[in-house]
């Protein structure tokens, strides 16, 4: 598969080398998509989720692509992007791993006159980016706190919240929406933080500043890593008293770290419940919403992503500019960006949202 497309990218190569040397009289019906992407990690079932919708939606459009992957590392993510502009590439859709350090790869790539396009997460502290795909996030994070809210009842309820990775410019969205909605829960004594000094320390203030929101995240981020999130939740419980438990409300940023913390609650013998939120609707976090070990996750469906970013890099091949529903500040100016919608799924819509709609079948759970 790997060599067929490296094959198919070198035709494209070398098509366009061609096209140049006869000096735009190329003809544009047969020009070929020549993109490149790059995902952060293949560790995370999300990611893997993206590269499929990806592969799929290029088939069915008749173009080739090459997807490399960073592994969580932003050297080697920046080692993609190079090999992907020598291969002549003339699109980027670039995921970074961590928003900052991802500027010096769409500056190299911008300097070769390659489009940028900023998929999911946004690549922070650069102009050069020309656009931005993304989910509302902000509507994510809320539906967190909404859900949380909606299962609790009376006051004095064990709140306990984690976050995404602090290199992830969505990971600060994601907390902020989800704060907008429980805060003002906090401050009505509905929920009482358990976890986080910088979180109570900030109980007052329904909108925080990003420094803010840095304190707090620094002190109860994963990383979106499974095993941070794991010794996180652990040492929690290890300090946390039987009061501190019983019933208990989790804040919790995605699938992934949302089933470890989850896995650590569930062996404590003094935690009776325990209501968690996640996103992604990855097919494992489904299994345990039908097993009733996870409460909800948000599904954020990345066929219509992988759509926005192709039809925007074709939009770009054509010599054209993507239309553009919003911005979103990447710290050096405002990015033109296409924003979609987000769906609450528990067990109680599961089956409507996930499997009659076709996004993932049957046979891929047990329990339904
Ligand atoms: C976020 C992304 C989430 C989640 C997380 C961990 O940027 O929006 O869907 O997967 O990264 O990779």
């Amino acid at each position: 598969m790997k060599k067929v497309i490296t094959l198919l990218l070198a035709v494209v190569f070398a098509t366009s080398l061609f096209a140049a040397g006869q000096q735009g009289t190329a003809d544009a019906g047969s020009k070929k998509l020549a993109v490149g992407i790059v995902l952060p990690t293949k560790d995370e079932p999300r990611w893997l989720q993206d590269e499929a919708r990806f592969k799929d939606a290029l088939e069915a459009a008749g173009y080739s692509v090459e997807i490399l992957f960073s592994q969580g590392d932003s050297a080697r993510e920046r080692a993609n992007v190079e090999a992907l502009v020598a291969k002549g590439i003339q699109v980027l859709i670039l995921t970074p791993h961590d928003g900052d350090a991802a500027a010096a790869a769409a500056d190299l790539a911008a300097a070769a006159g390659v489009k940028v396009i900023s998929y999911d997460r946004l690549i922070t502290s650069t102009t050069n980016v020309d656009y931005y795909v993304t989910f509302d996030s902000f509507s994510v994070g809320k539906a967190f706190g909404q859900y949380l809210v909606d299962n609790a009842k009376g006051s004095g309820n064990n709140l306990y919240l984690y976050a995404g990775g602090s290199f992830d410019n969505n990971a600060f969205i994601f907390f902020d929406g989800a704060w907008s909605v429980l805060q003002p829960k906090i401050a009505d004594g509905t929920f009482v933080i358990k976890n986080s000094s910088e979180a109570i320390a900030l109980q007052g203030k329904k909108e925080l500043s990003r420094e803010e929101l840095g304190k707090i995240i620094g002190q109860v981020t994963t990383g979106w890593d499974f095993n941070i999130a794991k010794n996180l939740a652990e040492g929690h419980l290890t300090t946390a008293t039987a009061a501190d438990k019983g019933e208990v409300f989790i804040c919790a940023p995605n699938d992934g770290t949302v089933r470890a913390i989850a896995d650590a609650f569930g062996a404590d013998g003094d935690v009776t419940k325990y209501y968690i939120t996640g996103q992604d609707a990855e097919k494992a976090s489904v299994q345990y919403i039908i097993d009733g070990k996870q409460s909800m996750t948000v599904f954020k469906d990345v066929r219509t992503l992988t759509s926005d970013a192709i039809k925007a890099a074709v939009t770009y091949l054509e010599g054209k500019t993507p239309t553009a529903t919003g911005s979103y500040d990447n710290k050096a100016g405002m990015i033109p960006a296409m924003q979609t919608e987000v769906i609450t799924v528990d067990a109680a819509n599961v089956k409507s949202v996930l499997i009659d709609s076709g996004y993932y079948s049957a046979s891929d759970f047990t329990g339904l």
